[in-house]
């Protein structure tokens, strides 16, 4: 295990293509252990690509720069590898997996083998509302935008990696729901524990900052054009976004609002 304090996730100078288009662009970005992070940003403008890209997905390309896990550089691990490291991601549009149910799904990201539902599972489908009978259906197939949040994060709970990244835990998700998923969420990333003891670490993207009211993140940034435009302290950075957009928040920023 790294020394405590090193970085958990260090990006530095990241460059990706997808589809021969140059979509990030020079992006740094720092995460410390038991740090979590939260990502702004407009439509289009990156995010769920720098977390594909985190992750290793084949169709995103780095072409320039080099993403450092736990201190190792992971730039050319294939994903399995990366997630055996201690990576994890609710994804923005899960697929539809016929012929795979949530239960198996869910076995297998603990460690267990397919077949009977594990007691486990069905304590964290409970815990998510997620009734002992989906876990018998197929992966997201005729799941709510909801349903398919949900699980996600179930998923996600099962394999408990050290690194968690989210990307939009929060949109189509109903008040309630809402609260389930953050107090989950605080929970798995040991946000209760002061500081020094919380061992995992996360990136969390949202648009409507909800999640906020339920996980206080340790810092901000804002994406725009492929870059970390801004970075800053949660609460004023989305109240800048919320009050001015996008762009405003940029200058503010710079203009030392959102500096520490
Ligand atoms: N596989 C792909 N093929 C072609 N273009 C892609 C592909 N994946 C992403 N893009 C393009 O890259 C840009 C960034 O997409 P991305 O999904 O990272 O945005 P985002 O910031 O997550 O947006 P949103 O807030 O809408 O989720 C978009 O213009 C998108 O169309
Ligand atoms: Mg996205």
């Amino acid at each position: 295990m790294a020394p405590a304090g090193c970085k958990i996730l260090d990006i530095k100078d990241l460059t990706v293509e997808v589809e021969g288009k140059e979509i990030i662009t020079d992006l740094n970005l720092c995460i410390e252990r038991g740090e979590v992070h939260v990502l702004f940003g407009p439509n289009g403008c990156g995010k769920t690509t720098l977390l594909m890209t985190i992750l290793g997905f084949p169709a995103y390309k780095v072409k320039k720069g080099r993403i450092l896990f736990k201190d190792v550089d992971i730039t050319d691990l294939p994903t399995n590898e990366r997630v055996k490291q201690g990576m994890g991601m609710s994804f923005q549009h899960p697929p539809e997996i016929r012929g795979v149910k949530l239960g198996d799904m869910v076995n297998i990201a603990m460690g267990r083998k397919e077949g009977k539902i594990d007691e486990r599972v069905v304590e964290l489908g409970k815990m998510l509302n997620i009734p002992v009978e989906f876990l018998n259906r197929d992966v997201n197939l005729g799941f709510s935008g909801g349903e398919v949040k949900r699980s996600e994060i179930l998923q996600l709970l099962a394999q408990t990696p050290d690194f968690l990244m989210f990307d939009e835990p929060d949109s189509g998700v109903d008040v309630e729901n809402i609260e389930l998923i953050g107090d989950l969420m605080n929970e798995l990333l040991g946000r209760e524990k002061i500081p020094s003891k919380r061992e995992r670490s996360g990136l969390i993207i949202t648009h409507s900052g909800f999640i906020m009211r339920y996980i206080k993140p340790d810092r901000a940034h804002v994406m725009l054009n492929g870059r970390i435009a801004c970075s800053g302290i949660p609460d004023e950075v989305a109240r800048h976004i919320i009050e001015e957009g996008f762009e405003r928040c940029v200058k503010v920023c710079g203009e030392k609002v959102c500096a520490e």
